[in-house]
Parts: C-alpha cells; structure tokens; sequence
C-alpha cells in the first residue's frame, strides 16, 4: 500500500492515514478499505486502479476489492496536517520568493466578485508602487485576462536547470506592476478546458513551480468558485499562502463565506481578512439602497474571527471596467477609493517586509546560486 501514492497530497496512503485495512480471504480474495477526503474525489478512480494493480500482482490474490469510506472532518483535519508537515520537510519547489506575501482570494459561491476584487486590489497596490503577481487559478472559468485587458501568449523558455520558464505577462500601473499568468493565455476564451480534479490543480503547480515570477511583493491567486482541491493543492505547494474571503451582504452568502473560512482554517491557510463587495447602491439621488441586504460582512468578521477589510459598493464603474479592461482602481471616484482602503487595510494586515540581508532573502540567492552552479556544471564537458 506504500506504493499508492495519492498525487494530489504527494504522500502514500498509509503515511495519510487513508489506507483502513484489508480482509484477506482462504480464497485469496482481498477487500481494501480506503479513506477519501472527499467522497467525490476525483481521484476515487485513480487510487482504485492503483490499489487493484498492486494488491492484485501479489502471489495468491485471486481478487481485489476497494471500499471507499469519507473521512470525518476531524480525519481530514489530520491527514491535511501530515501533508503539511510533509510537504514542510520536502516543499515543492515553487519560484515564489520566500519573502512575497501569498494572498489567495476566495469565496464559498461564485459571482461574488472574487475576480473583480482581485484585479482592482492588484492594480491598487501596484499604484502605490508595489510588484504584484496574479496567478488566475481559476483555470476553467477565467476572466482576468479581460478584466485587465490583457492578451497575449505565455512563452516558455528553458531555465538553467533546464525545467520551462514562462515569463508572465505584464501590466505596468504607475510606479508599479502586476505580472499575470492564466490559462486565458494558454487557449482562446471559448475553448471548453475539460481539465478536472488533479488536472486543474496541476496547472496551478505549473504556475507555482515555472513562472518566473521574479521579485514580488504580493501574490495574489484568484480562486475559482468553490473550494477543494484547488485549496488544498495550494495550502500543499504554498502553505503559508493566506485568505482573503470575499462575501456580499447577503446572509445566505455569508453564510457560504463562513464554510469556505472554516474550509481554509482546516486546510491550515490562515483568513487575513474578509472583504465585504456589492455592499449598498448609491442612486442617482444620493439614496443609498441595501440591494443585497447588510451587514454581511461584518457579521462574517465577527464569526471566524477575521478583520472586514473593506466594503466595496456597487458601482457601475467597476463592472464596466471589468468590461473595458481598465480596472477601476485606476481611476477616480467612490470605487477607485474603495479599492485604495482595501489595498491600505491589506498592506496593514499582509505588510512587507524589506528582507535585504536577511534569511528568507539570502535562501533564495542561494538557491539562485545553486541552479547558476548546475548550470554551469551541466555546460563543461566531464
Ligand atoms: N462591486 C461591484 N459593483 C458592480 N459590479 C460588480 C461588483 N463586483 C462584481 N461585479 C460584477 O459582478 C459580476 C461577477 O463578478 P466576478 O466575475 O468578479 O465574480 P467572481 O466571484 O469572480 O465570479 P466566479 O465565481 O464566476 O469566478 C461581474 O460582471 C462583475 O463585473
Ligand atoms: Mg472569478
């Protein structure tokens, strides 16, 4: 069973805890109990497979079954738990600088404005100088290339180790930059991109491990909708990545919005926040309307125990920059300044700190180092 390697936690099922045990017949029929993170595991199928073809080229195994259970939430809590550790002892190699502060944005439903939120509070930052990554993980549903009017190819070229390195796209924003990765530039808007379970956590590791992100200040990841295993390949590959948690007022989404905390507390991402969007309409007449009722935001804060870092109004600004390709943070009025105390309140609660000179800095020079070194080493002849 040491052989069955779950692909997505990259540790075997009985180092997880998954493996339950196995009944062995006179008849050299074998039943394999197996706990599952989720019953509807995409992986279900895989581990199956793999369970059968190594049980069933033992001598005198005449059958193999395998009997699938859920794990209890406090089970998953401790498989995720040995995951980590594990993951801590051999991370995955990923060109995010040690120092650059993980930011991933999430929600338990969609079309709360995950995305819009993430674009704007990029370019916000990137107005006051920072550099910005964005890692669009939403890899069947993206839309950050257009929110940011951004088109283009990724290229790849090889790195000295020679592993792919894909150069991210770039949107300049005053003093600063938001460089962009999403499968908008891998395929055209409209291709159906059938990638599931482990695959669409695969690209994620892809985005992780071979953009040559450079030197960041913020990552921002936008999340799909949902959570899972996308969550979880990233509380693996980066797991001192941290949770923004988008909610509308609405109490039904907040609602959802606590699931997706309680979610990422389990997965061990701390929340740094909760921002709080569509909150109140201003018409016109200077009458403000609850359109999706109140005080959902903070309500979520209070619950999982989070700052609400902003509430973000509706404004046909941001839509219609989303549209345009112009986020409305870089302009003026009632969004732009919204977005400007969202990316204040997150540099308050994520700060950066300048690393010149100290570890997390100097691993990654070394780091450099060693591939210059290799490189060089791979180059000269014997
Ligand atoms: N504060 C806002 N004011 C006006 N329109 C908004 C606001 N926030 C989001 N929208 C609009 O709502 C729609 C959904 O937003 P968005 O795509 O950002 O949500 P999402 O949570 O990323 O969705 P998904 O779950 O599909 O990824 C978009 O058309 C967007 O322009
Ligand atoms: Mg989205």
């Amino acid at each position: 069973m040491r052989a069955v390697v779950d692909p997505e936690l990259g540790a075997d099922v009985v180092e997880l805890g998954m493996f339950r045990g196995a009944r062995i017949g006179t008849d050299g029929a074998v039943v394999v109990e197996i706990a599952l993170t989720t019953a509807g595991c995409p992986l279900r199928g895989q581990i199956s497979r793999d369970v059968k073809d190594r049980v069933g080229s033992l001598s005198g195994v005449t059958s193999v079954a395998v009997e699938t259970v859920e794990m209890s939430s406090q089970q998953k809590r401790e498989v995720m738990a040995r995951a980590r550790a594990r993951a801590a002892e051999s991370p995955v190699a990923t060109e995010v600088p040690a120092r650059t502060r993980v930011l991933a944005i999430s929600s338990g439903k969609g079309g709360v404005g995950k995305s819009s939120v993430t674009v704007n509070l990029a370019a916000a930052l990137a107005g006051r100088g920072y550099t910005v990554g964005l890692l669009d993980a939403d890899i069947a549903g993206f839309s950050v290339p257009r929110m940011l009017g951004l088109e283009g190819e990724l290229e790849a070229t090889p790195g000295p180790d020679g592993r792919p390195r894909i150069e991210p796209l770039v949107k300049r924003v005053g003093d600063g930059v938001i460089r962009v990765v999403s499968m908008g530039f891998l395929s055209p808007e409209d291709e159906a991109i059938m990638w599931r379970g482990q695959m669409l956590n695969r690209g994620v590791q892809h985005f992780l491990e071979e953009v040559a992100w450079g030197d960041l200040d913020y990552l921002l990841v936008d999340m799909p909708p949902g959570t899972g295993d996308i969550q979880m390949g990233l509380a693996r590959m980066l797991p001192r990545a941290e949770m923004l948690i988008v909610t509308t007022p609405a109490l039904a989404a907040q609602k959802v919005a606590a699931r997706a905390a309680d979610m990422a507390r389990k997965g061990y991402l701390r929340v740094a926040g909760v921002i709080e969007n569509m909150s109140g309409f201003v018409c016109a007449h200077g009458q403000h309307h609850d359109l999706f009722g109140s005080g959902g935001g903070s309500r979520l804060a209070e619950e999982i125990g989070a700052p609400l870092l902003a509430s973000i109004p509706i404004q046909a600004a941001i839509s219609a920059g989303g549209d345009a390709g112009q986020p409305a943070a870089t302009g003026t009025g009632e969004a732009a300044e919204a977005f400007a105390r969202l990316a204040e309140a997150v540099v308050a609660v994520a700060p950066v700190v300048d690393v010149t000179n100290c570890s997390a800095r100097i691993l990654d020079d070394v780091r450099r180092r060693i591939d210059e070194h290799e490189a060089q080493a791979a180059g000269q002849p014997g």
